[in-house]
């Protein structure tokens, strides 16, 4: 397995491009499952993640081209053409679906499209349980006939689905999203209520209308879908990825540098730039994305995750790392996750000093960490000691960077060439 070798205490000064949204683009690709005709995606992220979606798409019978490069709006994303002529195959299965729960993402559209689905339970991951019974409830909302067996869902609506109002307890994004999808192709209206509102949701509802389908309330928390009978054929590009611009601002701020995100959007950055300027980290919008820098000592702060528009979760291991050579305290709080402080015991390894209390974790800064060899577990949590790695003082060699390479699109060259000492160690064949 590769690892990752940074040698921290360089400022980071330059330029990066921020990729296409890996949460955005998973739940794009399956939108082409709803229609027989081409989807056509601009600003695909190179991803791990993304390459494991192609695969399932493609046991399904999606016909997918990837071309090269695009340059027309000045993206290095990728151009990838979709096309679900015919679908040959309603099984997801578990050796493809346990790589990657947002494997369900196909559960939605293969109900809508065909009237049946048999989709593995996604099980847990790092991170927590990870249940899916508020998609499944939803779906059974809308007509289908769901049974659980032998670790599959198994969904059938043979005379298809019917608009329903589902109201989630809580929150769930690809939640909200398989319902979108699978309303999309319902007969009659759907409302959701107590939608998720984060930024690749309003992304994926643009591409869904721009293939002909009719959604009110996109932003909000209460969507309405009229069902159509098909849909047709579209060009979207993939929305900017929000929790990469954070990461880097944050990469910025922990090397006390100067950076430009080319690409960012501050309006899907309210809470983090929020927060990130009462640490004292300077974040202005300029013409090409946001400039953050941080000249200054960092301040502790308190935060709590959120739904969106509050802090996302999926930057708070990064905030940890911000955190552990600030001055004073900051009490961080995980709302949604029950286990995603699995960066706490590595982050201690390089000196910081954490203390847990259920899901509360008290930070109290250091001046440097130092650096040692420490473990990646998941995604965010591997990308909060690379972070930590470009602050510490020596040398600090990351494991099992695959966790990295399903969310993060070649971040060791968008690191170095901002003046990060970073490489990585392929493993001997
Ligand atoms: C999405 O996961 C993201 N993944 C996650 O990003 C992100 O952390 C999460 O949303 C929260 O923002 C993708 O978009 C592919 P949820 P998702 O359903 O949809 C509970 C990353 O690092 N819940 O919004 O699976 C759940 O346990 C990944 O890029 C149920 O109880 O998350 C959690 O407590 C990690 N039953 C809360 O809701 C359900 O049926 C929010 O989960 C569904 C969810």
């Amino acid at each position: 397995m590769d690892s990752m070798r940074i040698r921290g205490g360089k400022s980071l000064s330059g330029k990066i491009h921020i990729s296409g949204a890996k949460n955005a683009a998973l739940p794009l690709l399956a939108c082409s499952l709803l229609t027989d005709e081409t989807l056509t995606l601009g600003n695909v992220p190179h991803l791990a993640d993304i390459a494991t979606m192609a695969n399932l798409l493609g046991q399904h019978g999606v016909s997918i081209g990837l071309n090269g490069n695009q340059k027309s709006s000045g993206s290095t994303g990728r151009v990838v053409e979709l096309k679900a002529t015919n679908i040959t195959n309603i099984t997801a299965p578990y050796d493809l679906v346990r790589k990657m729960r947002a494997s369900i993402l196909v559960l939605g559209p293969l109900v809508a499209r065909c009237g049946e689905a048999k989709v593995s339970l996604p099980g847990g991951c790092a991170i927590g349980t990870r249940p899916v019974d508020l998609h499944i409830k939803a779906l059974q909302q809308l007509g289908a006939d769901v049974v659980l067996e032998n670790g599959y869902i198994h969904a059938r609506a043979p005379k298809g689905l019917k608009g329903a109002e589902i109201v989630f307890p809580m929150a769930t994004v690809t939640g909200t999203e398989n319902v979108m999808m699978a309303a999309a192709l319902a007969k009659g209206e759907t409302t959701i209520v107590n939608a998720a509102r984060e930024p690749e949701i309003s992304d994926l509802a643009n591409c869904l209308v721009a293939m002909g389908a009719q959604i009110d309330g996109i932003g909000s928390d209460k969507l309405r879908i009229t069902g159509k009978d098909r849909l047709h054929a579209a060009r979207h590009d993939v929305v900017a990825d929000r929790i990469e611009a954070g990461t880097f601002a944050m990469a910025a701020a922990i090397t006390h540098g100067n950076v430009e995100l080319l690409g960012a959007k501050l309006e899907h950055l309210h809470s983090v730039a929020k927060l990130l300027g009462e640490a004292g980290v300077n974040i202005e919008e300029t013409p090409a994305g946001l400039r953050v820098s941080c000249p200054h000592g960092l301040r502790g702060v308190d935060m709590m995750t959120e739904p969106y528009p509050g802090f996302p979760t999926d930057l708070q291991a990064q905030m940890m790392a911000l955190m552990c050579v600030a001055e004073g305290a900051s009490m961080i709080t995980e709302t949604i996750f029950e286990n995603r402080f699995m960066h706490v015991p590595e982050l201690r390894r390089m000196g910081a000093n954490i203390t847990v209390h259920n899901n509360s974790a008290m930070i109290r800064g250091i001046p440097q960490l130092t650096g040692a060899p420490v473990m990646a577990t998941d995604l965010r949590a591997s990308v909060s000691l690379a972070l930590a790695g470009l602050a510490a003082k020596g040398e600090t060699i990351l494991n099992r960077i695959y966790h990295l390479d399903r969310g993060y699109e070649r971040l060791e060259e968008k690191l170095a060439a901002c003046g990060a000492d970073i490489e990585r160690v392929r493993e001997a064949a």
